[in-house]
């Protein structure tokens, strides 16, 4: 039995920076953040957008009478989760007015839970054909004003439906992993900017990529002509890069252009909404099926999720008949087209605009948000969501 990725969507603020405007305001040279970060603008998230406002807003999109009622389980990915005890999942149940009986529960470990989430679901469709899983991978990256992982920030939201005879992406059963206890990027519970290692986990990455990679062409017998393309968990864009060039020589010299050509479409998205931590290696994904005029039904594309701490994964899926039809790049094209570029000075005030910790209460204003579900404001402890329209 296929089982796989049958939607996928995404959804971001209606904010964003320019990355050059930025780079000047922290007089660096603007090349530096758009060649050797590879970022051109990033996205800012207003107090009115949190984890559970962009993946019920990215939820939305690929939700239909007919999908409802087979969604059995719905998975939130997150490290940016809004409470200790209560998953995201259950807020989005309640937002999307989906059906009561359904299991909800949210999954963590850094950038790498969209996929146990994924690999959670494979496995449920297995032994559940006729369920489906919707799964949110959602997050806001924060490392702070004027530091050296500011320019590495953004966020937004990936929802994907799991089933069986997926539309898009039939998931392949080979796959390989790896886990090892480092301090690359972390987050303790009293922190709401990352600390992180950047040029460790920058290596670290690499690393994980190489070993995980290895161990699937020993597993597999398959080389990298095996595959069409190659997407990769996307920090920031020239992250993969590095991993993909590590792996270059292996391939022959036409190989190596479809590979490049391809991790070129598999980038544009994230190259101008920067970082959304767990969701970024499907934004990824999106990106590249989204923009390509090359891959077709058959092709086996890879995918390389990497959550710092470190857990990572390779695994590989088959393009469908007819996927294009299950994708509507014109909403998302849309979306970005309708963003507003506000100034640095703005960012930083935004970027500034904190919840309460305390346990105020404390209404938000509205007038500016035009997504459909934001967060109102906290009152008895309690978040106050809204359905706008
Ligand atoms: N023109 C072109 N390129 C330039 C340039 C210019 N004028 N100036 C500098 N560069 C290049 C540098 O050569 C360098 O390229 P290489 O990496 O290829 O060597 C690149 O720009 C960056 O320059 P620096 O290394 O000097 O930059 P920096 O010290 O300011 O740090 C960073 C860059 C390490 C990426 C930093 O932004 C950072 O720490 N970001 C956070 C990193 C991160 O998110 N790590 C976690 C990733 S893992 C993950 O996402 C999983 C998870 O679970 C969270």
């Amino acid at each position: 039995m296929k089982i796989g990725i049958d939607q996928i969507s995404f959804h971001t603020s209606h904010y964003f920076v320019d990355m050059a405007e930025l780079a000047h305001a922290r007089n660096e040279d603007p090349n530096k953040y758009l060649i050797g970060i590879g970022q051109k603008k990033m996205a800012v998230i207003p107090p009115t957008q949190d984890s559970v406002t962009l993946a019920a807003n990215a939820a939305a999109k690929i939700l239909t009478p007919e999908n409802r009622q087979q969604i059995d389980t719905v998975i939130f990915a997150s490290e940016s989760g809004i409470d200790q005890s209560k998953s995201g999942a259950v807020y989005l149940q309640s937002l999307l007015d989906l059906p009561r009986q359904v299991r909800a529960f949210e999954v963590k470990q850094a950038c790498y839970s969209a996929t146990a989430a994924l690999q959670l679901a494979r496995g449920y469709i297995a032994l559940h054909p006729d369920k489906k899983v919707l799964i949110t991978a959602s997050d806001i990256a924060r490392y702070g004003i004027g530091n050296a992982g500011e320019p590495t920030q953004g966020g937004g939201a990936v929802a994907m439906i799991i089933s069986k005879d997926p539309r898009i992406l039939a998931l392949e059963e080979d796959s390989t992993v790896l886990t090892e206890n480092i301090m690359d990027f972390w987050r303790p519970n009293y922190a709401t900017e990352a600390k992180v290692d950047g040029h460790y986990s920058g290596h670290m990455y690499v690393d994980f990529f190489n070993e995980v990679f290895d161990a699937y062409r020993e597993q597999s017998g398959m080389t990298l002509a095996n595959f069409a393309a190659l997407a990769f968990h996307l920090p920031y864009t020239k992250m993969g890069l590095k991993a993909l060039r590590s792996i270059l020589p292996q391939a022959t010299e036409a190989d190596q252009q479809r590979l490049s050509a391809n991790f070129e479409d598999s980038r544009q998205y994230n190259q101008i909404v920067g970082n959304l931590y767990t969701g970024s290696l499907y934004l990824s994904l999106l990106s590249l099926l989204e923009n390509t005029t090359t891959l077709k039904a058959g092709d086996r594309l890879g995918l390389f999720s990497y959550g710092s701490g470190a857990v990572s994964e390779f695994f590989s899926g088959i393009l469908q008949a007819n996927f294009k039809q299950a994708l509507f790049p014109e909403q998302h094209q849309k979306m970005f087209a309708a963003r507003k570029q506000v100034d640095v000075p703005t960012y930083e005030k935004i970027f500034q605009q904190q919840l309460p910790i305390d346990g105020s209460t404390v209404e938000l204003d509205l007038s500016h948000d035009p997504a459909p579900y934001v967060l109102a404001g906290i009152k008895a402890h309690q978040r106050q969501y809204r359905k706008q329209y």
